[in-house]
C-alpha cells in the first residue's frame, strides 16, 4: 500500500488534492453528490492539519475546450453546503494562469479553493508535462484521492506525481479505502463469490467482468 495522508506530517502545508467530482448534472443541478461527500474525510483531515487545500477534478468530456456546461461551479456550491465552509472557486479557461497561481499562493491555512475543470485544457488528457508542472507548482504536497479516475493516466492524476518527491505525494482516505477493498477481492476472498457491479459506462466494465 502506498503512503497515505496519515503517514506524513502535513501540518500547515499547502496541498493540492485530485478528487473525482465527475458528478451527474441535470439542468445545472447535481442529481447525485456521492462523489462529493466521498471526498469529505480527506478534506476534513487536511483542514484539521491546518493545511491550505487546493482541490482539482475533471467533469465530463469537454475535449480540451472551456465548455461552460462542464464548469465545476455547481460542485463548488454543493461542497460549500456539505462542508459548511467557503470554497474559493477560481474559474479560468486555462485552469492555471497568473491569477489562479496568485489565488493559490494567497490561500491561507484552513482555506479551500477549487480549480476549474482540468479537462478544459487539452494537456490534461494528453498527459502533457507542461500542464502537470503548472498544476504541481501550486502546492507543496500532492494527494491523489480520485479513485473513480484512477484508471486514467492524465496530467492531474498521474504525471503530476513526478513533480513531488516521495515524502510529498500520497493517497487520500477514499483511495486507501477503495484500494483495500480491491485488494481483498483480488487476494483474500472465499471463492466462488458474487460481485454486484454498478455504473453507467458499461463498455468500460466489460474487461473487469471478463477478468
Ligand atoms: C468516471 O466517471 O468513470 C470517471 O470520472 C472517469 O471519467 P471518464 O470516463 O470521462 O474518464
Amino acid at each position: 500500500m502506498k503512503k497515505t495522508v496519515r503517514d506524513i506530517d502535513l501540518k500547515g502545508k499547502k496541498v493540492i488534492v485530485r478528487c473525482d467530482f465527475n458528478v451527474p448534472i441535470k439542468d445545472g443541478n447535481i442529481t447525485d453528490d456521492t462523489r462529493i461527500t466521498a471526498a469529505v474525510p480527506t478534506i476534513e483531515y487536511l483542514l484539521e492539519q491546518d493545511c491550505a487545500v487546493i482541490l482539482m477534478s475533471h467533469m465530463g468530456r469537454p475535449k480540451g475546450e472551456p465548455k461552460m456546461e462542464y464548469t465545476l461551479k455547481p460542485v463548488a456550491d454543493r461542497l460549500a453546503e456539505v462542508l459548511d465552509r467557503e470554497i474559493k472557486f477560481v474559474s479560468s479557461p486555462a485552469v492555471v494562469d497568473d491569477a489562479v497561481s496568485k489565488a493559490a499562493a494567497d490561500l491561507k491555512n484552513g482555506q479551500i479553493m477549487l480549480l476549474e475543470n482540468v479537462r478544459f485544457v487539452k494537456g490534461e488528457t494528453d498527459n502533457d508535462p507542461e500542464f502537470a508542472k503548472k498544476l504541481a507548482s501550486l502546492a507543496e504536497v500532492f494527494v491523489n484521492d480520485a479513485f473513480g479516475t484512477a484508471h486514467r493516466a492524465h496530467a492531474s492524476t498521474a504525471l503530476i506525481a513526478d513533480y513531488f518527491d516521495t515524502d510529498h505525494k500520497m493517497f487520500g482516505y477514499l483511495m486507501e479505502k477503495e484500494v483495500k477493498a480491491v485488494e481483498k477481492v483480488m487476494n483474500d476472498i472465499t471463492r466462488p463469490f458474487t460481485a454486484i457491479m454498478g455504473g453507467s459506462k458499461v463498455s468500460s466494465k466489460i474487461e473487469i467482468i471478463e477478468n
